[in-house]
This record gives structure tokens, sequence and C-alpha cells, in this order.
């Protein structure tokens, strides 16, 4: 059985991936993926050898713990309430006066008795997602933790910025970039997966990664949001579009599927 991406994260890949599956290399060395979240793509692909990069610290000492830590992680699991007084009692615990199972574990919990399943932060860096009154979350899916926790032992993880990937790509590797969309108006923007939030100068910014992988022979591939700046910054590369559900929509009038864009340097 396949592993499931253990935490509902913002722009997850799940619903992209029979789309996606004619746009994936047909063999590489090593597998990365620099911009992690739920890693729905990673775990899709399942490669012999991955480096998995994000800069978001409880996500990245959520996966160390699985990978390294499984039972300890699964003890301290079922003493989680799904009740609003226990939720905010834990949300409100420092995460960095905590040890790394126990800090990984309200992570988790978090994730999925709070609202939505997302995982948001304010400026300040507190976690700030409301309870999520859900009936019965599924807390510990013990099985799909074990499945996650041997796929991620072939995995170098890593807190970083995303631009750490050029320490490790080689020629012949395959990068998957799944960052931070570019906004399509200035309403719909939602980029706060971490206190500080992925702006202009960063998609510049990965756009140079992008082709410096591309001269070192790395096999690329990026998703963005349909905008004119995005197909803008990689011209030249090849582009398609796939089709997503939308996620975050209250405007009746704007329902149905919305356009993003698949970048690649290889066809
Ligand atoms: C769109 S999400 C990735 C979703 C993922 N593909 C999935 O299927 O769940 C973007 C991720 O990039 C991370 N991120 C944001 N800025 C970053 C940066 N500068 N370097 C590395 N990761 C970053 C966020 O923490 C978030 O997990």
């Amino acid at each position: 059985m396949k592993p499931k991406p253990p935490v509902k994260w913002a722009g997850g890949k799940g619903q992209l991936l029979s789309q996606f599956q004619p746009l994936f290399p047909k063999s590489f060395h090593t597998y990365h993926e620099p911009f992690l979240g739920g890693g729905a793509v990673f775990f899709h692909l399942l490669p012999e050898r991955a480096v998995l990069i994000d800069n978001n610290v409880e996500l990245i000492n959520f996966y160390l713990v699985v990978r390294d830590h499984l039972e300890d992680l699964l003890s301290d699991l079922p003493k989680h309430k799904n009740e609003a007084d226990y939720y905010y009692r834990i949300r409100a615990l420092d995460p960095e006066k905590m040890d790394p199972v126990r800090r990984a574990s309200r992570f988790l919990y978090l994730n999925k008795a709070g609202y939505n399943g997302l995982w948001r932060v304010n400026r300040q860096g507190k976690h700030n997602v409301p309870f999520g009154r859900y009936k019965n979350p599924k807390i510990v899916d013990e099985e799909n933790l074990r499945l996650v926790s041997a796929a991620l032992k072939r995995a170098r993880i890593l807190l970083a910025d995303f631009s750490e990937v050029l320490s490790f790509a080689k020629p012949g590797d395959f990068v998957y970039f799944d960052p931070p969309y570019h906004p399509v108006s200035e309403t719909a923007n939602f980029t706060s997966y971490t206190s500080d939030s992925f702006g202009k100068d960063d998609q510049v910014r990965l756009s140079q990664v992008f082709r410096e992988l591309d001269r070192r022979g790395c096999l690329v591939m990026l998703s963005n949001s349909d905008t004119p700046f995005i197909k803008e910054l990689y011209s030249g590369y090849d582009i398609q579009i796939v089709y997503a559900k939308r996620t975050i929509n209250c405007r009746a009038d704007k329902r149905g599927p919305v356009s993003e864009l698949v970048i690649r340097n290889y066809s």
C-alpha cells in the first residue's frame, strides 16, 4: 500500500496527481522536493533516494520524528482529546520548549483537530487556527504513519530555504518545485504557511534557481498559478496547463476549475 500525506496542507497536490503523471520524467537519479508541505508528490512517486526540504520548523520536526522515533510518537498520540478547551490549551504551548516527540504530537493533533486541517501562523509565528469541531477526526492513523515512516527512511530531510537544493542536486536528478503560488489577484493570496510570506522577489529568486538547475543538467518541474508574471519568468520553457478544483472560494460566480501552470525544462 502507498502512504498518503500524513497532514492536510494548503496547496496539497493530491488532486492533481493524475494530470501530473504523464509530466513526470520516466527515470532519474535522486528526487528533490524543496517545498515539501504535505508531500503528495513524494509519497506518490516513492523514489529510491530523495532530498526533502521545507522551511516550516514544525513540519520538518514532525517528519523527522515520524522517520526516526515513530514508536514514541505513536505512544504519545492517544492522549489527545477532541475537545475545545483541550485544543486551545495545546495550541497555547510553546513548541520550542517541547521535546521533538511531544512537539510532533502537538503538530499532528492541531492539524487534525483544527479547523480545515490547516496549519497557519500569524505574524508572530503563533499557530492561530481555531478548533475544528469535527465529530471524530482521525488523529492516529497508525497504518499510514508506518507507511510514511518507511518511505521517509530513504530521504534526507532538511529545514532550509528552497535554494539549499543547489547544494545537493546533481545532473540526472529530478527536482519538483511547488512554491506558495504567486497570487492571481491581490486578495486571493494565501501564503501564511510560515510567518514570512513568499513575495515577488522570492518568485524571481526561485526562477534563478530553476535556471541554474537546468544548466546543471537536472530535470526540473515547477507548479505555479496561471498568471502573466509567472509565464514571463519561465518563458522559453515547456509550459503545460492543468486544472485544479478551487479550494478557497466563497464567491458562487467563481466556482469551477482553475487553471494552473506546470513548467518543465524537458518534455
Ligand atoms: C504549496 S506548499 C507545498 C504543498 C505540497 N506540494 C503538498 O502536496 O502538500 C508550499 C510549501 O513551501 C514551504 N515554503 C515556503 N517558503 C519556503 C522557502 N523559502 N523555502 C522552503 N520552503 C518554503 C511552506 O512551508 C509550504 O509547506
